[in-house]
């Protein structure tokens, strides 16, 4: 009974608290490509290599459906894995949809014509890659119409959090927030999309000012992935224990994700 969930590295646990906690009875194996992090900075191809290993050794470990709880691997691989053709009975989702439907005030798979929404000026915060991708924007423009979306590429903070330099990743995102807003002045939202920056949720929302709502994605996930699995119950696949994989050093990842989820968290090697 195991879901996988994939990240380049530790900001996919950001996702994986949320499951936890929203469906305590399933099991989860989590895989963190450490070694390979940062996706951010890598072209597609080198993202889509790697995710699809990743995925592969997820599904190897008795999961049918794993979560890409990654947004620049969800923008670079889960399209092309999904149209390469997946093994019989395997399924990938990525991180893009539950959000967006979110910021449309859409339920669940409606796939109706865009509409104009309440949101009309949104600040999306992401890294090199997914901005590269305008994937929020594709996704966007199937369900909105009037949003107007300004995109800042946060360089370097992802490897201020693996590396686990917290100061150094506030003094960015704020430096991030100061260009973005340089931009668009008055966002009245915006999207966290990379599943590292909840981590650092506070400084964003400090730095954007209490009117600017701010949209992360791990509850929009556990809600999406409750569903999902109330409606595909077979998609649990096997396995009875949370598991945590890593491509990197298994001490270093373990105390990193235990200082960030103040719990403690144990990875070993995949
Ligand atoms: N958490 C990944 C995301 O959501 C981080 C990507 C990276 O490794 O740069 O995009």
């Amino acid at each position: 009974m195991a879901v996988g969930i994939f990240d380049s590295g530790l900001g996919g646990l950001t996702v994986l608290n949320a499951v936890q906690t929203r469906l305590p009875d399933v099991s989860f194996v989590y895989l963190g490509d450490n070694a390979h992090a940062p996706y951010g900075v890598r072209d597609a191809d080198d993202v889509y290599a790697l995710t699809k290993s990743a995925v592969e050794r997820l599904w190897d470990t008795g999961c049918d459906l794993v979560i890409l709880a990654c947004n620049t691997a969800s923008a670079a691989a889960l399209r092309r894995m999904q149209e390469a053709g997946l093994p019989k009975g395997k399924r990938v989702l990525g991180v893009f949809v539950p959000l967006i439907e979110a910021l449309t005030e859409r339920n669940w798979g409606d796939n109706s014509p865009p509409r104009e929404v309440s949101v009309k000026n949104v600040a999306l915060f992401a890294t090199p890659a997914t901005v590269a991708s305008r994937a929020f924007q594709r996704e966007l423009a199937f369900r909105a119409i009037g949003v107007d979306v300004e995109a800042q590429a946060c360089g370097g903070v992802v490897d201020a959090i693996e590396e686990g330099d917290e100061i150094l990743a506030e003094a960015l995102v704020r430096s991030h927030v100061e260009a973005l807003t340089r931009k668009m002045p008055k966002p009245d939202a915006a999207i966290l999309g990379c599943t590292h920056y909840p981590l650092m949720e506070s400084t964003f929302q400090a730095a954007l000012g209490g009117d600017v709502k701010v949209f992360s994605q791990a509850n929009l996930v556990a809600d999406s992935l409750a569903d999902y699995l109330t409606r595909h119950p077979d998609m649990i696949g096997q396995g009875d224990e949370n598991l945590f994989l890593t491509t990197g050093d298994p001490d270093a990842v373990s105390n990193k994700a235990t200082q960030f989820l103040r719990r403690k968290i144990t990875f070993t090697s995949t």
